[in-house]
């Protein structure tokens, strides 16, 4: 789209890292230039916005932080890269509160500068365009997605700007938020919808046979490889390589991956023979990518390799608009799967799906659906039917508490004098954390008895004595 080079703003109070940092950037095609004081780069901003700016926080006549908040304050074009002193995170990440896009620790080397901006641009360049075409109509579904929330919106808007170009983008976002169906719609909605779309679930394939998934191997490269296999990388050719759930993947995998991305070429398992392939990266993980790298799970140059264009899917209780449309659409998919003549959902059954929290995110509430069409029968889904944790939340009148099994009467009668609504009688505290994890597992005990570190036949012996507790 950009016509002339991205601009990029040096603010430096040292004239010799100012020249360093001009030096580093000078193979770069950017216009470059540097300022040595906040007022200096205060003037230059207000002549002519540049793309990316990499700004000292310690300026000799003002603080760099009062420059990031003007940026924030204008609304300038502008995305702004931090230089922070060794050891100081702390204002890093009070530069990120304020809208930085990102940081660079001192010293750095010419590639990890030229990694960061590059990225800076990038995300300038795409939310300028978003800005551009803010007019577009709202939609409420969008290739494998339904929704019309705001958040939505703007997760359509960034894969079409995107979906053109080869930029690799990275997904992330709770446990079914609907990760798989983002990359999916970024592959639809590219040049390459033709091609292949081929998705690898780094989680769930043995970490030994990893390497020859995704890079295939020849006849006899290891036990039981009886003849030669194209792995993911060469099927995708042409079109996209979705690695879902990459922060599962091993280290030394990793490395291996790395030099894939940079250089589109690999040798399968027991070939020595490069081979070149084509292909569009997306990937996707539910972990919090910086942290797995601070932990030294995840290599810190892929990181920067793969996290040019970051998707942050929205957990579906804060998008609260969408759970109706989506529970609508499910309601009839379902109904006319089952055979079934559901329509609609009484108001408290309603009211009831749009305050639950959501923890398994659209994953849940399909399962939720689901189960309630399987197992009921009528026009409309009445807030009896729905099925635990939800049903939970039903309170009638004659019996506050209607689900819980009989306590001991300390417990009760300290639920009703308690004046502070946030104590709990600790049997309700595990009873809510423990339906917590089996709706965050969609229903799978075993999942949810190693999430909570517990042998999973203590989990289907609370919930038989809730059950018959319920009577
Ligand atoms: N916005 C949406 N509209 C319609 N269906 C959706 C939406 N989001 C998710 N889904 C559905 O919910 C289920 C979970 O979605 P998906 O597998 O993409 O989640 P995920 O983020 O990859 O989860 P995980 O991290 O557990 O792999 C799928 O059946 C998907 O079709
Ligand atoms: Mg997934």
């Amino acid at each position: 789209m950009e016509q002339t080079p991205p601009s990029i703003l040096i603010v430096e109070d040292s004239q010799v890292l100012r020249e360093v940092y001009s030096g580093y950037l000078a193979t770069e095609p950017y216009r470059v230039a540097a300022v040595e004081t906040g007022a200096e780069a205060l003037a230059a901003l207000a002549r002519h916005p540049p793309h990316a700016m990499l700004l000292d926080l310690r300026l000799p006549d003002m603080d760099g932080m009062e420059i990031l908040r003007h940026v924030g304050a204008q609304r300038l074009p502008t995305a702004v890269v931090i230089i922070t002193g060794h050891g100081s995170v702390d204002l890093a990440v009070d530069a990120m509160r304020e809208g930085a896009f990102d940081f660079i620790e001192k010293p750095f080397n010419a590639r990890r500068l030229r990694v960061t901006l590059r990225n800076a641009l990038e995300r300038q360049r795409l939310s300028s365009l978003l800005d551009s075409i803010q007019e577009t109509f709202d939609r409420d579904r969008y290739h494998g997605f339904i929704g019309a929330s705001l958040a939505m919106q703007a997760v359509y808007r960034v894969i079409d700007s995107a979906a053109a170009s080869k930029a690799t983008i990275f997904i992330t976002g709770e446990s079914g938020t609907g990760k798989e169906v983002c990359a999916e719609a970024i592959h639809r909605q590219g040049p390459r919808r033709e091609a292949p779309f081929v998705a690898l679930n780094c989680g769930a394939i043995p970490h030994d046979l990893m390497e020859s998934e995704i890079f295939g191997h020849l006849r006899g490269a290891f036990t039981g490889a009886a003849r030669d296999r194209v792995g993911a990388a060469g099927q995708a050719d042409g079109g996209t390589l979705f690695l879902d759930e990459i922060g599962e993947m091993d280290l030394d995998l990793q490395t291996k991956l790395l030099r894939f991305v940079q250089t589109g070429s690999f040798q399968r398992v027991g070939s020595t023979r490069q081979e070149a392939v084509d292909v569009r990266f997306v990937c996707a993980t539910n972990r919090d990518p910086l942290k797995e790298v601070a932990a030294g799970r995840f290599r810190e140059d892929l990181y920067y390799r793969l996290h040019v264009i970051p998707i942050e899917l929205p957990p579906l209780r804060a998008r609260q608009d969408d759970i109706l449309l989506l529970a609508e659409h499910f309601l009839q998919g379902f109904a006319a799967e089952e055979g079934k003549a559901f329509q609609r959902f009484a108001p408290a059954t309603a009211a009831l799906l749009r305050d639950y929290h959501w923890p398994g995110n659209v994953r849940q509430l399909q399962n939720v659906i689901r189960n309630v069409v399987v197992l009921h029968q009528g026009e409309t889904v009445d807030p009896e039917m729905l099925p635990p944790p939800l049903s939970e939340h039903l309170i009638t009148p004659s019996r506050a508490t209607p689900t819980e099994p009989a306590q001991p009467a300390p417990a009760a009668a300290a639920t009703t004098t308690t004046p502070d609504p946030g104590i709990q009688p600790l049997w309700r505290v595990e009873r809510e954390a423990i339906e917590r994890a089996i709706a965050h597992c969609d229903g799978n005990i075993p999942r949810a008895a190693a999430l909570l570190e517990v042998n999973p036949s203590t989990l289907y012996r609370k919930r038989q004595a809730w059950q018959s507790g319920e009577g």
